[in-house]
């Protein structure tokens, strides 16, 4: 701890957006069925090689590489959490992907890109924060005519009870407290709605096959030698500020209701959800 001690400044990692001292911390992707549910997607819809990618909310950028490495596509990956985009920045130049891969902050809501820009703009487990029309819309915006926009993202069954919805509403309130923003999980039915309604066609809803594994939780960490160096400074941090313990809990309360408790993660459904572009 005492290596720990000279190298982190309390202060500063209290003053980091949630997803930024979650990056700085040394996690490395939030998709818990890992990075083969890119797979899933390309066997939905083959994207040719080259095809031009958004990535929406990329955080650190790990399926941005995925998708650029074994998929030979050009990615964008955008993120509002600077510290994220800075680490994916440092990790494109280490990898020597800058041409393959870029990142930039900034806004689902405002995208900084013309018209008809990409052959596909994804999302990964980031599309419950967003203010769903208008993120909408500006993904038919960017997209080529004919292009596709694909949600591999966490949503709700429809056959949920009142009660327990009510419990993932009141975790997503909570949430607020730590991020900033609401986690307001979506139907499946409300993706299709809005890709009929802001104008998309052939809308195919795909159930996750991946299965989580021991490999995959670690992949989610960086690897084991990371798994140990995040659970250093987190608990350093827990111990040293009571505002990072505070949100550490509120976040496993959070996590609990909605990927662990069996009553409620049950009706939480990893799913992909894939629509084109209509005329
Ligand atoms: C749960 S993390 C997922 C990160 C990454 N996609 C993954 O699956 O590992 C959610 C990410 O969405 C980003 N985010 C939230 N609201 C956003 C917005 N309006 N525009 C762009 N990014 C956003 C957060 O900063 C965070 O990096």
């Amino acid at each position: 701890m005492g290596k720990l001690r000279s190298e982190i400044n309390v202060k500063e990692w209290e003053q980091l957006p949630w997803y930024d001292l979650l990056s700085k911390m040394g996690l490395e992707s939030f998709n818990w069925r890992g990075l083969e549910t890119w797979n899933e997607l390309m066997n939905i819809h083959k994207f040719p090689p080259k095809s031009k990618i958004l990535i929406v909310g990329c955080g650190v950028g790990k399926s941005a590489f995925y998708l650029a490495e074994k998929f030979d596509l050009n990615v964008t990956g955008i993120d509002i959490a600077e510290k994220s985009i800075e680490i994916a920045k440092q990790t494109a130049t280490g990898k020597n992907l800058e041409d393959k891969v870029k990142f930039q902050i900034s806004d689902a809501h405002e995208l900084p890109f013309h018209k008809n820009e990409f052959d596909g703009v994804f999302t990964e487990y980031m599309a419950y924060f967003l203010d769903h029309p208008r993120a909408f819309k500006e993904f038919h915006r960017v997209l080529k005519p004919s292009g596709y926009v694909a949600f591999n993202e966490l949503m709700l069954e429809s056959d949920i009870p009142k009660k327990k919805l009510n419990q993932i509403l009141e975790a997503g309130t909570l949430f607020e407290e730590i991020a900033g923003f609401k986690l307001n999980v979506p139907f499946i039915s409300d993706y299709e709605k809005w890709c009929t309604e802001f104008n998309f066609k052939d809308i195919q809803v795909h159930f996750v096959k991946k299965k989580l594994n021991l490999r995959d939780l670690f992949q989610l960490v960086g690897g084991f030698k990371n798994f140990r160096k995040i659970t250093k400074i987190m608990l350093y941090l827990w111990r040293k500020s009571p505002i990072i313990k505070k949100k550490f809990k509120i976040q496993r309360k959070v996590k609990w209701i909605v990927f662990q408790k069996r009553s409620t993660a049950k009706y939480i459904r990893p799913t992909i959800c894939i629509a084109q572009k209509g005329d």
